[in-house]
């Protein structure tokens, strides 16, 4: 069942669990993870970042994740992850995608206020959830050149009233792309956003959180968390161990099927920590 990202992060930010959001490059992760939502019976965002639109176009990966989704008793919402501007986010909504992320993080406050006003009309327009982000993640591969900005309570409050988007991603000591569980969360920051504004809130670079943080997090007003290297890193390291253990083996399908079953424990062990 297709749905979009304000259903369910308005729901999931009102309980006790917060929707884990996951970076998919294919049919592989996608299969695996609505596998286990099937066994938890909860919901599943499928997110297509920058690399997978550079990989596949947005209308193969729209056609794939939507014939999955529609298979499927579960709530799936596919989502643009860090759209960069207007017309990868029309493009994303035409391909079929139910909810986009417009990332104006690296602007001037009044910029990204002013882009995402006109995204979220857009989008709104077409029945399609809007998720934008405030202050700056920022990565922890020195190579990607971003801001890191933690968000102002205030900024995050005005932001959320100006631009009626559906979910607000701030930035509260996660940084993307980290390779271990050792982000430092600031949760007098993250409780003062949350007391003056009211919609959900996302929080990104989710693979750095320890499991401590992410059953914390359930607790606050939290809609999704969104998870990608955690994924990756077992995916890939997982196919390098099958390679090397079978250097006769040519058959991918046979080298994806140990990944898929190692990323489909990884991706239990998350929802179960959020709540699910
Ligand atoms: O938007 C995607 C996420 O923020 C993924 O972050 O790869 O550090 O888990 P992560
Ligand atoms: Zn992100």
């Amino acid at each position: 069942m297709l749905v979009t990202l304000k259903e369910m992060c308005t729901e999931a930010a009102s309980t006790n669990k917060v929707v884990p959001s996951f970076n998919v490059f294919g049919y592989e992760d996608a299969k695996v993870i609505i596998e286990v939502a099937e066994e938890l019976n909860a919901p599943v965002i499928l997110m297509s970042n920058k690399d997978a639109v550079a990989h596949m176009d947005l209308k193969y990966s729209a056609s794939l994740y939507r014939s999955m989704a529609l298979e499927t008793k579960v709530p799936v919402c596919i989502h643009l992850d860090h759209g960069q501007d207007f017309e990868l986010c029309a493009k994303a909504i035409q391909a079929g995608y139910t909810s986009v992320m417009y990332d104006g993080s690296q602007l001037p406050l009044e910029e990204n206020m002013k882009n995402t006003i006109e995204i979220v009309k857009m989008a709104h327009a077409c029945g399609i959830s809007v998720e934008a982000e405030i202050g700056s993640v920022g990565y922890s591969d020195p190579n990607i050149k971003a801001k890191r900005i933690y968000t102002e309570p205030e900024e995050a409050k005005l932001f959320a009233e100006k631009t009626g988007v559906d979910a607000l991603a701030v930035a509260v000591g996660t940084l993307h792309r980290m390779t271990e569980q050792a982000a430092v969360l600031q949760y007098d920051r993250l409780e003062a956003i949350q007391n003056i504004t009211s919609i959900p809130l996302v929080i990104h670079g989710s693979t750095g959180l320890t499991d401590e943080d992410l059953v914390k997090l359930t607790a606050y007003s939290i809609g999704k968390i969104n998870l990608g290297t955690a994924l990756r890193m077992t995916f890939g390291n997982t196919l390098r161990d099958e390679m090397n253990a079978n250097p006769k083996e040519f058959d991918r399908i046979k080298f994806f099927k140990q990944p898929m079953i190692e990323v489909k424990k990884v991706v239990k062990e998350k929802y179960q920590l959020l709540g699910w």
